[in-house]
């Protein structure tokens, strides 16, 4: 089947990107509410958004939720945001600057090579400022600069993933937009859910999807993933 899809504007190791033109057909074409569970990148769901009347991407990493929502929500505004951490760190910003910059002060010739030297210790600082107060342009950035993107942490859940060799460049930004404009003409509206402290089972699943008609639109909530706390919440719906 020849479809197009859309690209997740987090990098996420573990996406399905690759593999959409096997799962999405999979699906049947009239849908009203597609749940996308374990959502990571949420490109799964982001694909089901003109098939689906509504999707709801779900994960228990409260960060992929909450970058996600801001990403449907600000669109431009939060890449303008995200960049002016990106200069306030004074990391590497090769869709501005291009990459020689970096390559002549670093020393490297390679562009990989070049950036992780660059940014090596800006980006430490980033991690340390995002595990005091867990900001979502800092997560994105460290999504961005990161070795392997988002959705590793240490016992102690602090982001512990090392930086990577890539930047804010060309592809990013023509992925964010993209992404953005799709977003924008999409119809159906999505929201995104964090369950956390604890595990969702499939039971809590189907009580889920069916007390969730009013579900209010476009935000992020945050709900606990134990049973009587979830219960609690779907029945206020
Ligand atoms: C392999 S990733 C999903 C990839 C995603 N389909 C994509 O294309 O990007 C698995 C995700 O499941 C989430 N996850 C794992 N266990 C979970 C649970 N019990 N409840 C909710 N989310 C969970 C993780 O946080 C992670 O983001």
């Amino acid at each position: 089947m020849n479809m197009e899809f859309i690209e997740s504007p987090i990098k996420y190791v573990g996406g399905k990107y690759k593999l959409l033109n096997q799962i999405i057909p999979l699906f049947p074409e009239d849908i009203n509410r597609f749940v996308d569970l374990f959502c990571g990148s949420g490109v799964v769901g982001a694909n089901m958004m003109g098939r689906a009347k509504e999707v709801i991407c779900i994960d228990k990493d409260v960060n992929i939720i909450q970058l996600l929502y801001h990403i449907a929500k600000y669109k431009a505004f939060f890449l303008e945001q995200v960049e002016r951490v990106i200069a306030n760190y004074g990391l590497s910003n090769s869709y501005r600057f291009g990459l020689d910059k970096y390559k002549q002060v670093t020393g490297y010739g390679g562009a990989g090579k070049a950036l992780s030297a660059y940014n090596k210790e800006a980006y430490k600082v980033v991690r340390k400022d995002f595990n005091f107060h867990n900001a979502t342009s800092l997560f994105y950035v460290l999504n961005l600069y990161g070795y392997t993107g988002a959705g590793r942490y240490n016992s102690r859940s602090k982001h512990n993933i090392s930086v990577g060799n890539s930047d804010l460049n060309i592809k990013v930004v023509k992925r964010y937009r993209k992404y953005c404009e799709y977003i924008n003409k999409s119809k159906s509206p999505a929201s995104y859910v964090a369950v956390i402290s604890g595990n969702i089972t499939y039971t809590m699943m189907i009580l889920f999807m069916q007390t969730l008609h009013t579900y209010k639109q476009q935000q992020a909530t945050i709900i606990t993933g134990q049973k009587k706390t979830l219960s609690r919440y779907l029945l206020n719906y």
